[in-house]
């Protein structure tokens, strides 16, 4: 029977695709004569794999369309390849996911719910939007998500909304991501991977629903993009190199964060790290480093410039004592993951706790952390605590925060203080 019908989908698929070809030399298939409802009620998932495995191997520049004027509601999903190069997947309706996807039980609930692997050179695109359909968690819900009772069957990882595995050469363009039970846009183990002009938007109160999430990526461009959530805007872990963010609005959330690294005694390397026009509002942390105790590597070459605060608890941080759970896990170590070179530019704003806390390591305290013109003051009057500076080399100039010792930054031969450890990078 499903054999009769995929059989059908081909042979209407091969006079679609050899009409799409000759009039325009690219390749355009809808999800519709695939047999996909687009009513928001009925599962397109098994239309939009057999539409995607004749796309797939379409030769040359394909699109496969997902039409505006429905609602294309998708069970979890892999979507994977080697498929032709130049596959792009059009978004122009509004695809959503299950309800209540976040809270399934634990051998239901996937780890991600579109699940892209193993594509080199595609691109999503479009002017729709992508609902995990996940409700605003109100605190109180968000409370009962760490305790595993009530409203959440069962405690653990959520779903991923679109996660990609091994791919290269990718694109994602003016899309929405919305109300994801977890991380919205994660890409792991990839590289090549350039984001622009996409809208991220889940409730400020929602737990660890990252914006973007990379991990073991390197080459990546984020552009000209909003990004509202509930953790971090864009969080980047261990194996992640020459990342490039620039005209990104991070409200509310977390901000943009490296780490946290080196958890369990592990090997984190990141570098080479810049964000550049950004925009945090309402949002706990401007621009962070955070790593355990106890790791290994190193994080080097970040800069962060142009960086406007408002409404920001605190603007600037790198915490090498991070954990984010009490008792032994917290226990001093004397290792740590390296923190050597970075850069803070004008860093502007108003922030609502601490305008600056540098918590580095004793074992490795951090060198070359340089600061221009950094202005950062009080959002309101009153409640607010003093920069901190410890274990922290370099230099800072032109630099006005109210109020600051001068001697925030400790200066040893200009940028780099001797260590007294043998370093070594690992990385
Ligand atoms: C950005 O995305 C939005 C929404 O899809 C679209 O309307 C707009 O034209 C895009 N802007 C650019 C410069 O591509
Ligand atoms: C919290 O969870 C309950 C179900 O237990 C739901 O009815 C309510 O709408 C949720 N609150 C919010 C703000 O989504
Ligand atoms: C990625 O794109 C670049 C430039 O377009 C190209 O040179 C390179 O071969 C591509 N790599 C892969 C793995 O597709
Ligand atoms: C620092 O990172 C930037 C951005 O990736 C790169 O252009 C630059 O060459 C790096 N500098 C060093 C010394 O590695
Ligand atoms: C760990 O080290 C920091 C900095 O030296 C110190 O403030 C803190 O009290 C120590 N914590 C424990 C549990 O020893």
């Amino acid at each position: 029977m499903r054999s009769s019908v995929a059989s059908a989908a081909l042979l209407v698929t091969c006079l679609v695709v050899a009409a799409a070809a000759r009039s325009t030399g690219r390749t355009t298939l809808s999800v519709l004569s695939f047999g996909a409802a687009g009513n928001g009620v009925t599962d397109d998932a098994q239309a939009l794999v057999a539409a995607w495995q004749v796309a797939c191997r379409v030769p040359r520049a394909t699109v496969l369309v997902l039409p505006s004027g429905h609602r294309f509601l998708l069970s979890p999903v892999t979507l994977q390849g080697p498929c032709s190069a130049k596959l792009t997947l059009q978004i122009d309706g509004t695809v959503l996911a299950p309800p209540e996807m976040g809270s399934w039980p634990k051998p239901r609930r996937p780890l991600q719910w579109l699940n892209f692997k193993w594509l080199q050179g595609f691109s999503i695109q479009g002017t729709g939007a992508v609902d995990g359909g996940q409700q605003s968690a109100s605190p109180a819900n968000a409370s009962q998500t760490s305790t595993g009772t009530g409203h959440w069957h069962s405690p653990g990882v959520k779903p991923t909304l679109i996660r990609f595995y091994n791919s290269f050469n990718v694109s994602v363009r003016n899309i929405r991501i919305s109300n994801s039970p977890q991380c919205h846009l994660k890409f792991d183990s990839s590289g090549g991977i350039r984001v622009k002009n996409v809208t991220i938007s889940s409730p400020g109160d929602s737990p660890n629903t990252d914006g973007i999430h990379l991990q073991n990526t390197k080459d990546v461009e984020i552009r000209s993009s909003t990004i509202g959530c509930g953790d971090d805007c864009v969080s980047i872990q261990t194996g992640c190199s020459n990342v490039h963010m620039k005209n990104v609005v991070c409200n509310p959330g977390h901000g943009i964060s490296l780490g946290g690294l080196g958890k369990d005694n592990s090997l984190a390397c990141v570098s080479d790290v810049v964000a550049e026009n950004i925009v945090v509002q309402n949002a706990l942390y401007g621009v962070r480093i955070k790593t355990w105790q106890g790791g290994v590597g190193s994080v080097r070459n970040i800069t962060f410039s142009n960086v406007r605060v408002a409404n920001v608890a605190t603007p600037i941080a790198i915490d090498q004592f991070y954990c984010d759970r009490g008792g032994a896990r917290c226990a001093n170590r004397t290792g740590a993951v390296a923190i050597a070179g970075v850069a803070y530019r004008r860093v502007v704003g108003t922030y609502t706790f601490q305008p600056l806390r540098l918590a580095c390591s004793d074992a490795r305290p951090c060198t070359g952390v340089t600061m221009l013109d950094v202005r950062l003051s009080p959002a309101a009057a009153g409640g607010t605590v003093a920069p901190l500076c410890w274990n922290s080399y370099g230099e800072a100039r032109g630099t006005i925060i109210q109020p600051l010792s001068v001697g925030c930054l400790q200066r040893s031969n200009g940028y780099a203080m001797p260590l007294t450890q043998p370093f070594n990078y690992t990385c």
